[in-house]
């Protein structure tokens, strides 16, 4: 089901990332503050940053900052270039702004800027709405600035430079701004991949001080095992590529290179050691370690990290005095925030590795959000169904609705505007799970079409951004009584949203064109799925059905979505085919293509899918995404039919994996269905 984070599906994104991790094991020479930034065991400006997370951030009831969804005021900032203004309006309609802010605290930090694919993905795929501010945190904010600008100058020497002049330097750090900036960086929560210090700490018995340095872990779902909250004894293991005797209960101090990051954990995990902190060759950058190829076919049970060489613990090791390293997370203020389009504060999520594609991300759904709230603004008949009501619990949200008939069958098309918030105004406040949400109708409670199911959307990982339009206008047959009960459910279990629902019913095509649009006047429920195992074909039986001579035209109708994880996972990520056989040779096929594809999900940020969520959103899934709507499948079938008797046509429906039914090994994965025949005149 859309409610487990698929761990064991994660390896899919791996392989296919690949390419990212080629172009990050490229040796990259760093020739500004960077290189001689590998230390950051220099307390001032750890202690300003404690001092500032600490004082600044405020009680949840005296807030006295803005919070997301609050208008942006007014700032200006001196930039390399001469200053970049913001006033509330200007840009409405025009841009969304990205604010980033630099710290050398952060190896997360380090690693964004220095891999190559991380600094392409910023220059080709920024939208042109999109504007970046970036800020240091830092007292060296002038050479941070001057070197970030440099590493996005040296990416973009054989490509188009429109985008550079989209990117903004300011050489003055945060906490000298003035504005409002560093108290939305200070203030608002975070938690997780994109803020934070993770770090490692070494002591040894002839030090008077811990050794404190950044860190940053391989990618968590390469390597599903995290650090302990205790003391490891460090040991020196050379470069990690060959067998080490027994280590034991400690964590291997090893050099990058020889090897890939992939083999030396690998080896090391076989000598028993509890972990694998890989030391950065002088000079080189921090990097997100990850597998290669069929690497990732091998999960690894032991923690791993990559982290500069600090020569003190180098020196201890070769005197063979004891090393003990532990791990820490040091809060820290938020590195990116961002002001949408209509000029409204806004989180940027999680970030889930080093890489700009994030920022990309959230300015893409910007673009979005924007056209939604343009096609909102349309000519339509609006029926409130929910208005900030909670969700949650076995009966979820229950509204019932007076929809006059006349009105309803006036208009040819029906759309469901649906967004999905949280009890509070940050994500921290949303539902941490993903999970299927259903629509269902009544109106007349002894009609043919009680309960069914008129829309259905999956919620996002932890993030409280939704809004969707969606077209169910062959539906509108299921409105067949004046006053309609609608309920909206998700899992009993999950964590309340904050639901608002309005039906549009609209004629938008009609002025356009003037040709008489058909209108849907009746269905004809068909399939609902079931647990995707041999069996699951058998129960299909072939449906028989007329069509009148006033119908005009015919259309299958159906929502299908692939849920758990069998040992191919299936279905959620699994390539599923579903197929509705029409007088037993039209084949209609809806086939999961990017089912368990690495970004199959992340391309669709563009299209409403929520980005930048707390979990695993990226990958493609069995015909939906988290946080986005499940799009009907609908397909044209009048040619297909016979309308010459009574009962004259059939319909059946099958579910294939890998093109044959599924034949689950274990825990079989399941399908939910609504299909319909839609008949129109
Ligand atoms: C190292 O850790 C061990 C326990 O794992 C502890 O007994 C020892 O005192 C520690 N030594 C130092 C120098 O921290
Ligand atoms: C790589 O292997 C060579 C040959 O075994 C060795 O001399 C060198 O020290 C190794 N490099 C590192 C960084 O450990
Ligand atoms: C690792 O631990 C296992 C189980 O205790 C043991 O059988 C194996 O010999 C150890 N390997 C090494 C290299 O010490
Ligand atoms: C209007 O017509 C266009 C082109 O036929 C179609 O793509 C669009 O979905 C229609 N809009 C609605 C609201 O039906
Ligand atoms: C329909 O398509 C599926 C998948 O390609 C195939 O397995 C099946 O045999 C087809 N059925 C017919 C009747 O053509």
């Amino acid at each position: 089901m859309a409610g487990l984070r698929s761990w064991s599906a994660l390896f899919w994104l791996l392989v296919a990332d690949a390419h990212v991790t080629a172009a990050l094991r490229t040796r990259m020479i760093l020739s500004g503050p960077e290189a001689d930034s590998q230390l950051t065991s220099t307390p001032s400006a750890l202690l300003n940053y404690l001092d500032n997370t600490v004082s600044v951030r405020p009680g949840k009831t005296s807030s006295p900052g803005p919070e997301p969804g609050d208008l942006a005021a007014a700032f200006t900032v001196p930039t390399l270039d001469g200053e970049f203004v913001y006033v509330p309006g200007a840009l409405s309609g025009r841009g969304s702004v990205i604010i980033h802010a630099f710290t050398h605290q952060s190896g997360f930090l380090e690693s964004l800027w220095s891999s190559e694919a991380s600094l392409s993905s910023l220059l080709r795929d920024l939208p042109d709405s999109a504007q970046v501010l970036f800020v240091s945190l830092d007292d060296s904010s002038v050479s941070d600035v001057l070197w970030m600008r440099k590493q996005l100058q040296r990416a973009a020497v054989h490509r188009e430079k429109d985008v550079l002049s989209r990117l903004h330097f300011s050489p003055l750090p945060a906490f000298a701004l003035g504005n409002w900036i560093p108290n939305v960086l200070y203030s608002w929560g975070c938690t997780g991949h994109n803020c934070g210090l993770t770090q490692a700490v070494f002591t040894s018995g002839d030090w008077k001080m811990p050794i404190v340095i950044k860190r940053l872990d391989a990618r968590y779902d390469w390597l599903a095992a995290h650090w302990g909250q205790r003391s490891y004894r460090l040991v020196d293991a050379g470069d990690g590529c060959s067998p080490a005797p027994s280590l034991a209960g400690a964590v291997a101090w090893v050099s990058e290179g020889n090897c890939s990051f992939f083999t030396k954990v690998q080896i090391l995990a076989k000598s028993n050691a509890s972990g694998v902190l890989v030391y950065a060759r002088p000079g080189d950058p921090i990097q997100d370690m990850n597998c290669v190829g069929d690497e990732c076919l091998s999960p690894l049970g032991v923690p791993a990290a990559m982290v500069h060489l600090e020569v003190s613990v180098a020196q201890a090791l070769g005197l063979d005095q004891l090393v003990n390293v532990s791990f820490q997370n040091t809060p820290s203020p938020n590195f990116f925030i961002s002001i949408d389009q209509q000029g409204r504060l806004a989180e940027m999520g999680w970030f889930l590795y080093p890489t700009f594609m994030f920022i990309n991300w959230q300015a893409q759904w910007f673009d979005f959000y924007t056209d939604l709230q343009t096609k909102l603004q349309s000519h339509a008949k609006v029926f409130s169904v929910f208005d900030k009501v909670v969700m949650q619990g076995e009966k979820g949200a229950v509204a019932t609705v007076e929809l006059p008939l006349a009105d309803v069958l006036d208009f040819d098309t029906l759309e469901l505007d649906l967004s999905l918030s949280c009890p509070g105004s940050r994500d921290s406040s949303c539902a941490q799970w993903d999970h299927t949400v259903q629509l269902f109708v009544c109106c007349d409670p002894f009609g043919l079409y009680c309960n069914m199911e008129l829309g259905r959307w999956i919620t996002a990982f932890r993030r409280g951004i939704g809004h969707w339009l969606t077209d169910v206008s062959p539906l509108v047959p299921l409105l067949d009584s004046r006053k309609c009960i609608f309920n909206m459910k998700t899992v009993a279990w999950a964590m309340p949203w904050v639901v608002s629902l309005n039906l549009r019913f609209s004629t938008a095509n009609h002025t356009v064109n003037h040709v008489e649009k058909l209108r849907p006047f009746r269905v004809t429920p068909l399939y609902s799925g079931g647990t995707f195992d041999t069996d699951y074909n058998n129960k299909y039986q072939p449906t028989k059905f007329s069509v009148p001579a006033s119908v005009k035209k015919v259309e299958l109708y159906a929502v299908i979505t692939g849920h758990g994880s069998d040992e191919n996972g299936c279905g959620e990520f699994c390539v599923t085919s579903h197929h509705f056989l029409i007088n037993h040779i039209h084949n209609n096929t809806r086939v999961f293509e990017s089912a368990g594809s690495p970004l199959g999900c992340a391309a669709l940020a563009k299209e409403g899918a929520v980005p930048n969520e707390h979990g695993t959103w990226l990958y493609g899934r069995g015909g939906w995404c988290d946080g986005l709507q499940v799009d009907p499948w609908r397909t044209d079938i009048t040619t297909q039919l016979d309308t010459s008797g009574y009962e004259s046509n059939t319909v059946v429906y099958f579910g294939l994996y890998d093109g044959r039914d599924p034949n689950p090994a274990q825990k079989p994965g399941y399908i939910i269905m609504s299909s319909f025949l839609v008949f129109f005149k």
